[in-house]
């Protein structure tokens, strides 16, 4: 399947783009050292897991409207994850867009996903009157 036609294609991925990404992206966290063991523990039946992946991504950078979720709830269940967790998120996630993606797009995928993780981050650990500095600066 390939990207739409029109203004903004260049940043509007195909499904077997997200496919390629989602799964790329997940081998690594897996095998990652300090990401895995979380993910590992949390998450018995992986097909599943990539299938909402890959639909949440279709639904951010596709509009297609796929994903019917609640990213927050999901992550204030986690145990055992803190703010530099999401620093190695984000690290490991550019990393694979950009191995597999042309760079415009590589890049809009990263932008979308540091928001996203920004507002994740601030409803798993903002409390008022915590100063700490911003998302990335503590990785
Ligand atoms: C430290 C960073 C992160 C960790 C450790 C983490 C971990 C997890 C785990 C273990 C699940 C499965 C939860 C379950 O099935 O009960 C999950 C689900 C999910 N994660 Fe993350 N995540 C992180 C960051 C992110 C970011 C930055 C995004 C988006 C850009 C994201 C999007 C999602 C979505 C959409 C789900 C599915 C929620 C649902 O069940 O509908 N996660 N995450």
């Amino acid at each position: 399947m390939s990207a739409p036609a029109g203004p903004g294609a260049a940043t509007i991925p195909s499904e077997d783009e997200i496919h390629a990404l989602v799964h790329g992206f997940y081998a690594k966290i897996r095998a990652d050292k300090e990401l895995g063991p979380i993910f590992n523990g949390a998450i018995a039946d992986w097909d599943p897991h990539l299938a909402k992946m890959c639909a949440f991504w279709s639904s951010v950078m596709r509009m297609s409207g796929r994903y019917h979720g609640n990213p927050m709830a999901a992550h204030l269940r986690l145990k055992g994850v803190d703010s530099a967790h999401f620093g190695r998120w984000l690290s490991l996630f550019g990393a694979t867009a950009h191995e597999l993606l042309r760079p415009e797009l590589a890049a809009a995928f990263e932008a979308r996903a540091k928001t996203i993780a920004r507002s994740l981050e601030l409803g798993m650990f903002y409390r008022p009157g915590l100063e700490r500095p911003p998302l990335g600066e503590t990785a």
